[in-house]
């Protein structure tokens, strides 16, 4: 099948409809928890792309009334400091869920850090208590970019049982957690990586295709299965005609033209994103109502 005309996977909009459903699960829990659910987001150094996605995230958490705790680092802190806040943090009653933007200035260990973070508060689904639930299919918190991708396909009615997924990256943020994922929905999935040989010949048997490798329009036509579903991770900002520009890993207008689904960027996965970790913070919040 040829899709001439796909169906945009309108992340923007599905974001928008979760954040409005958070704002109103959070108004029913506050009378019995007395408090806002909490986010801390920490954040260190001046990476400018890590700047913007904190600040969407902090828009995004006053939008449906999740108070922010952020804390914003010299590129010099320490790892026993951040280990200290994190300490902190998590006997914060105040704070449901704990992020560090990744990635991390390069004498930081992000792993150690992710590790000091209560599994519970563990908005971002990346500690190795919840990586670990993942893999045995056991309920957690998830990391939020791969359930955003789980999410956009299931408002889509887009089920990957059965089908080939061909996952393009094999980071702990995206690439191995949505591989498991799509694994968890029955796809047969394969992960491509720099070392995959003939990476054309594995995306073209993709059903379902996910770039998450960060390289700006690495995905071509000539790689595409007619009707495949693309699934675009990448934001990533060129220099195009003079200007800075966002563009996915997926060169969108060509590709466009043989799939059946596609995501935008911006508007696909990114708000996904946000979306995803306001609402692990409402579930750990939502917990404390049962407690
Ligand atoms: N850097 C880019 N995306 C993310 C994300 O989803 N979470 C964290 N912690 N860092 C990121």
């Amino acid at each position: 099948m040829s899709a001439s005309n796909p169906r945009l996977l309108d992340g923007k909009a599905l974001a928008k409809k979760i954040l409005s459903e958070l704002k109103i699960k959070i108004d029913q829990f506050q009378p019995k928890i007395g408090r806002p659910p909490g986010l801390a987001v920490l954040m260190v150094g001046d990476n400018p792309a890590s700047a913007v996605y904190v600040r969407n995230k902090e828009k995004a958490c006053q939008k449906v009334g999740i108070a922010t705790m952020g804390q914003h680092f010299t590129g010099n802190a320490t790892q026993a400091e951040l280990e200290q806040v994190i300490a902190q943090l998590n006997q914060d009653e105040r704070v449901d869920g704990i992020l560090v933007q990744l990635p991390l200035p390069k004498h930081l260990d992000s792993i150690a850090l992710l590790r000091c973070i209560d599994p519970d508060k563990d908005a971002d689904g990346l500690h190795e208590v919840n990586l670990g639930k993942l893999v045995r299919s056991e309920s957690g918190l998830r990391s939020c970019t791969p359930a955003g991708v789980m999410k956009i396909l299931k408002e889509y009615d887009l089920n990957p049982a059965g089908k080939k997924a061909v996952v393009i990256g094999r980071s702990i943020l995206v690439g191995k957690p949505v591989a498991l994922m799509l694994l968890e929905a029955n796809a047969t999935v394969t992960i491509a990586h720099s070392y995959t040989s003939d990476l054309g010949a594995v995306c073209r048997e993709a059903d379902i295709l996910v770039a998450a490798a960060g390289r700006p329009e690495m995905i071509t036509r000539d790689m595409i299965k007619p009707g495949a579903i693309v699934i675009d991770v990448g934001i990533n900002r060129v220099e195009k005609e003079g200007k800075s520009k966002l563009v996915g890993d997926v060169a969108f207008a060509e590709v466009a033209e043989l799939a059946s689904y596609i995501t935008p960027v911006p508007g696909g996965i990114g708000p996904m994103t946000v979306a995803m970790l306001l609402s692990n913070t409402v579930q750990s919040y939502a917990k404390k109502a049962k407690d």
